[in-house]
């Protein structure tokens, strides 16, 4: 069974680079094993036993390629998805909570 957590964003100025970054140092530091990928480099999910996936907004619109990753990933992703279904809970508390939240489930 892979073993790795797969954190993967669509940036245009950085920050939801940035915001990749912090989830992934507070998952390893959690004790996982990460993955920090912009969306067009990742072409594989089978390393991986889980997906966070973000993007930058324009106009109410994750960017294309991360609609594309979307798509073209979707079978996989939907097992991801269902496993860290509820989330959004936690993206509204610190990074420190979703950590917990992320390490807890994985
Ligand atoms: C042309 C343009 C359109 C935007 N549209 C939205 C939007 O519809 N909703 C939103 O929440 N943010 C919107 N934003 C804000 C961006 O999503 C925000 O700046 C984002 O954090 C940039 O991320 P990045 O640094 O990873 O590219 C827009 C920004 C720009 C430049």
């Amino acid at each position: 069974m892979p073993s790795k957590i797969l954190v993967t964003y669509a940036s245009r100025t950085g920050s939801t680079a940035e915001i990749a970054q912090a989830i992934g140092k507070t998952l390893a530091e959690g004790g996982a094993q990460v993955d920090v990928r912009a969306m067009q480099d990742v072409h594989d999910l089978a390393p991986y036993r889980a997906a966070v996936a973000g993007s930058a907004v324009r106009k109410s619109k994750w960017l294309p390629e991360a609609a594309r990753f979307i798509e073209t990933h979707r079978a996989e992703l939907a097992q991801a998805f269902r496993d860290v279904y509820g989330l959004h809970h936690a993206c509204c508390c610190s990074i420190n909570s979703m950590r917990s939240v992320l390490c807890n489930r994985f």
